[in-house]
C-alpha cells in the first residue's frame, strides 16, 4: 500500500531542477500587462491630492486606477469588508496601495508607480501596542476574556505568586515565491485566475465581487505555492482582485507579483503580543491559577485576527492543567500592516506565555523547569478539561517526554552543563526541554468540510482534484498516496492536478494544518465510490458478490479471475459504468462558543516535546544551536519522509521566530526591515549542530484518515525550546531571571545577561 511509505515529494525533482512551474513562469498570452502598486509614504493620514500625471506618461504606461476609477466598491479581505483595494480618501498604514499602474512590463509598471506625487495630511498615527491602549484602539469593542475558576482566591492562597510580561516580536513568513497572480479574461464575463494562494475559493468569491459576477464565472486555479505559512491564506487577494479589475478593464491579460520589499512592505505578518502574567504556584511548583493579559497587535485591519487571538487564548494551557485561568485578549488596531495567519495562528504566542511562566516559576523556586512542566502535566489516568472545557483524552505526552528524556540524556547532560558553567565565565550553555499540545481543526466549525472530484480513465490512469493547497508541505503526495492505496495502484498511475475551482466548489483554506486529514477523506471517499461501483460491475458480471473483488498490487481480484487496473477499468468503461466521482468529508464531534471560549473546538490534539542545548558568549550575546532532539505524535504517518520535513522545518522556522528574527518599525511607521539584509531569517548554518528527530508511532485513536495526526504547524512551536534553552544559559550568568524577550536576538541575550549578572 502507497500509504505510510517515505516517497520523496512529488515535486522534488521538479524543485530543484527549476522546472517546477511558478505563477511567474506560466507562459502569458501575447499583450498581457503588468501591474504595480502606487504605495502610502505615511502611516495615517488623510489624501490631500494625488498627482499622478507623471505616472500617466511614463513609458508604457497604458492606464492608471485610483479608487475613483473602480466600477464599484472594491474590497480584498476576508470577512469585514474593511481593506478597499485602493485606498479611499483616507490611509491606514506606511506601504497601503493607493493607485495601480497597469503597464506594458513589469519594470514600466514598478517604475511608473514611484512617480506618484501624493500629498498626505498627517495624522497621528498609532503604532505600539501602548499608542493603541491609550487610544483604546480595539478590535469587536473591546478585550475578550474567559475565565475559569475564581484566580484571584486561587492566587491568595498560593505560596508563591509571580509576575512579569513577555514581549513576543512578529514574523515575517518569507516564503521563497512572493505574492503573485495572472488573470485571463475571457467571452462574456468570465475570468480565470491562476493565483498563489492557500485560499482559493476566497479568492474567486473575492474577484466575483470585485467583477460584479457570480462566482461561477470566475475560476481560479493554483498548482502550488512556494511557501505560503500562512501569509497567503487572505494576503494574495490583493493581486488577484487588482489582476482580475485590471483585466475587466482592459480587456487583457493582467499579471502582479510583489517584489520581495514591496511584499514585506504590504503584506502582514504573524502578531506581536505582550503577555502580562500572574501566577500562583503551591511549594512544589504547581500551578493553582494564572492570570493573564494578551496584549495583540492587529495592524490597521480585522483580517484574520479574531481567531488568531481567539486560537492564542486557546493555547494558553499548552500541556498543562491550570485549575484556575483567566485571559483577558485585547485586539489592538494600529496603523501597520495588518498582522494575518502565520504557521501556529496564535498558538505560538499563546503557548509562549505559559512555558514562560513555568520557566520563571522554576526559576523562582529553584526547580528543573523541566520537573515543574512534569508536575502541572494534564495527565492520561484521569481525563481533565482545558480551560474551554474540551475533555483532555488518551494525553500520551508524559509518556512522549520520558522517552526524549532518556533518547536525549537530558539528566545526564543538564548536571555537565551545570558543571561545566560553574568552570566557564565567558561561555555559558544551557538546556530546555518544552512540550506543545496544539489543537487541531478549524475554529470557525464550519470550515471543517473538503471536497474532492476522482475520475478513474478507461486507461487504467487516475485524476486526482482535491480542495487542499500545495505550498510544499507534501499535501498532494499524501493525498496522492492515499487515492493510489484505494485502487490498490501504483504511485505512477494517479496524476497530481492544480487546485481548481471549477472542479470543487466551496472549499476551505488550506490551514489550520488540516489539509491532510479533511482532504486526504475526501478523496478516499471518492475513490471509495468509485470502487464500489466497480466491485459491483465486476462481481454481477462474473456472478459473484462483491466483497469477492479486491484491488491490491495494481491488480482487480475477481474471484480466481486477475485483471489489471487498466483491464479492469476498460471494462467498468464498457459496460457504462460512472468512473468519476465527488467526495466529501465533515470533522465530527466539534462545536464550541467563542464568545464564553467553551466547548469542543478541536477534534484531537497533535503532541511533542523538543530539547535543546544552546552556548551563548557573554561579551557578544552571540549563540548557537549546540543540539536538538525531538519527538513528535503524527499518528500513523501518511509519509515519514515528509512528515520529518514538516518537523525539521517547523522546529528551524520556529527557533528563527523566537531568536534571530526581528521586525523593526521606526517612529514613521515604515518597516525597516524590509529585506534580507536587515531580516534575518535561519540559514542551513544555523540549524543544531546535532539535530535528532524521531516519530511517536502510535495510531490516532481517532478514525481520521488512516489513523494520522496533522503535522503542518504543531512543530513549529518545538522551537520555544530553543528561547527557553537561551533562558536556561543568561540564568547561569548570575541569579535574576533573565526574562527574555522574543526574539531573543544576540543584542537581547548581550543586555539580559549584564541584567542577570548585577
Ligand atoms: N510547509 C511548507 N513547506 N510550506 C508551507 O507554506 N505552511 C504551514 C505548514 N507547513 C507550510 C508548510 C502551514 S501555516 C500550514 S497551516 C500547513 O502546512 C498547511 O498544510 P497542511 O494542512 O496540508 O498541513
Ligand atoms: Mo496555516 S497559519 O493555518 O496557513
Amino acid at each position: 500500500m502507497s500509504v505510510s511509505k517515505a516517497l520523496p515529494h512529488d515535486s522534488a525533482t521538479l524543485h530543484v531542477t527549476g522546472a517546477a512551474r511558478y505563477i511567474d513562469d506560466i507562459p502569458t498570452p501575447p499583450g498581457t500587462l503588468h501591474l504595480a502598486f502606487g504605495l502610502s509614504d505615511a502611516a495615517r493620514g488623510v489624501i490631500a491630492s494625488a498627482d499622478l500625471s507623471a505616472v500617466r506618461a511614463a513609458p508604457g504606461v497604458v492606464a492608471v486606477l485610483t479608487a475613483a476609477d473602480l466600477d464599484r466598491p472594491t474590497d480584498c479581505s476576508p470577512a469585514a469588508h474593511d481593506e478597499p483595494l485602493l485606498a479611499t480618501g483616507e490611509v491606514h498604514y506606511h506601504g497601503q496601495p493607493i493607485f495601480l499602474v497597469i503597464a506594458t512590463s513589469h519594470r514600466a509598471a514598478r517604475a511608473a508607480a514611484r512617480l506618484g506625487e501624493i500629498v498626505i495630511d498627517p495624522r497621528p498615527a498609532i503604532l505600539s501596542i501602548d499608542d493603541a491602549l491609550a487610544a483604546g484602539s480595539h478590535f469587536e469593542g473591546g478585550p475578550l476574556t474567559w475565565v475559569r475558576g475564581d484566580v484571584e482566591a486561587a492566587l491568595a492562597e498560593a505560596a508563591h505568586v509571580i509576575e512579569g510580561e513577555i514581549e513576543i516580536g512578529g514574523q515575517e513568513h518569507f516564503y521563497l515565491e512572493g505574492q503573485a497572480a495572472l488573470a485571463l479574461p475571457g467571452e462574456a464575463g468570465e475570468m480565470q485566475v491562476h493565483s498563489s494562494t492557500q485560499h482559493p475559493t476566497e479568492v474567486q468569491h473575492k474577484v466575483a465581487e470585485a467583477l460584479g459576477v457570480h462566482m461561477s464565472a470566475v475560476r481560479v486555479e493554483t498548482r502550488r505555492m512556494g511557501g505560503g505559512f500562512g501569509g497567503k491564506e487572505s494576503q494574495g487577494n490583493w493581486l488577484a482582485v487588482a489582476c482580475a479589475v485590471a483585466a475587466q478593464k482592459t480587456g487583457r491579460p493582467c499579471k502582479m507579483r510583489y517584489d520581495r520589499d514591496d511584499d514585506m512592505t504590504i503584506t502582514g505578518k504573524r502578531h506581536d503580543l505582550r503577555i502580562r502574567y500572574r501566577a500562583g504556584v503551591n511549594a512544589g511548583g504547581r500551578l493553582l491559577g494564572v492570570d493573564f493579559t494578551h496584549h495583540v497587535r492587529a495592524g490597521w485591519s480585522a483580517d484574520l485576527t479574531a481567531p488568531v487571538a481567539d486560537r492564542a487564548m486557546l493555547h494558553a494551557d499548552n500541556a498543562y492543567f491550570i485549575p484556575a485561568l483567566r485571559i483577558e485578549s485585547h485586539r489592538l488596531r494600529t496603523n501597520t500592516a495588518s498582522a494575518t495567519a502565520f504557521r501556529g495562528f496564535g498558538g505560538p504566542q499563546g503557548m509562549l506565555g505559559i512555558e514562560r511562566v513555568i520557566d520563571h516559576v522554576a526559576h523562582h523556586l529553584g526547580l528543573d523547569p523541566l520537573a515543574v512542566r512534569r508536575k502541572n502535566f494534564y495527565t492520561k489516568t484521569k481525563v481533565q478539561e482545558t480551560h474551554y472545557g474540551q475533555p483532555v483524552k488518551g494525553f500520551v505526552l508524559p509518556d512522549m517526554v520520558k522517552v526524549l528524556v532518556d533518547s536525549s540524556n537530558y539528566e545526564e547532560r543538564r548536571a555537565a552543563i551545570a558543571a561545566w558553567n560553574a568552570e566557564n565565565d565567558v561561555l555559558k550553555r544551557g538546556i530546555a526541554l518544552t512540550p506543545v499540545k496544539f489543537g487541531i481543526s478549524f475554529t470557525l466549525t464550519h470550515l471543517n468540510q473538503a471536497g474532492a472530484l476522482v475520475h478513474v480513465y478507461q486507461d487504467g490512469s487516475v485524476h486526482l482534484n482535491h480542495g487542499g493547497t500545495e505550498m510544499g508541505q507534501g499535501l498532494n503526495q499524501k493525498v496522492a498516496q492515499v487515492a493510489a492505496s484505494a485502487f490498490g495502484i501504483g504511485m505512477g498511475r494517479v496524476q497530481i492536478t492544480a487546485t481548481d475551482t471549477h472542479k470543487v466548489p466551496n472549499t476551505s483554506a488550506t490551514a489550520a494544518s488540516s489539509g491532510s486529514d479533511l482532504n486526504g477523506m475526501a478523496v478516499k471517499a471518492a475513490c471509495d465510490e468509485i470502487r464500489g461501483r466497480m466491485a459491483r460491475y465486476l462481481s454481477a458480471t462474473h456472478g459473484l458478490k462483491p466483497r469477492q473483488i479486491a484491488f491490491k498490487g495494481g491488480k482487480v481480484h475477481v474471484g480466481g479471475l486477475r485483471l489489471s487496473f487498466t483491464e479492469a477499468a476498460k471494462a467498468c468503461y464498457e459496460g457504462r459504468v460512472s468512473l468519476s466521482a465527488t467526495g466529501f468529508y465533515k470533522t465530527p464531534e466539534i462545536s464550541w462558543d467563542r464568545s464564553t471560549g467553551t466547548g469542543h473546538p478541536f477534534y484531537y490534539f497533535a503532541l511533542g516535546a523538543a530539547v535543546t542545548e544552546v552556548v551563548i558568549d557573554t561579551l557578544s550575546g552571540e549563540y548557537r544551536l549546540l543540539r536538538t532532539d525531538i519527538l513528535h505524535d503524527v499518528g500513523e504517518s501518511l509519509n515519514p519522509a515528509i512528515d520529518m520535513g514538516q518537523i525539521e522545518g517547523g522546529f528551524v522556522q520556529g527557533a528563527g521566530w523566537l531568536t534571530t528574527e526581528e521586525l523593526v518599525w521606526d517612529d514613521e511607521g515604515r518597516l525597516r526591515t524590509h529585506a534580507p539584509s536587515t531580516y534575518k531569517i535561519p540559514t542551513a548554518s544555523d540549524m543544531p549542530e546535532v539535530f535528532n528527530i524521531a516519530l511517536w508511532g502510535e495510531p490516532n485513536s481517532l478514525p481520521t484518515i488512516y489513523r494520522s495526526k496533522a503535522v503542518g504547524e504543531p512543530p513549529l512551536m518545538l522551537g520555544i525550546s530553543a528561547l527557553m534553552a537561551l533562558s536556561d544559559a543568561v540564568a547561569a550568568c548570575g541569579t535574576d531571571y533573565p526574562a527574555l524577550d522574543a526574539p531573543a536576538t544576540p543584542e537581547r541575550v548581550l543586555m539580559a545577561a549584564r541584567r542577570v549578572r548585577r
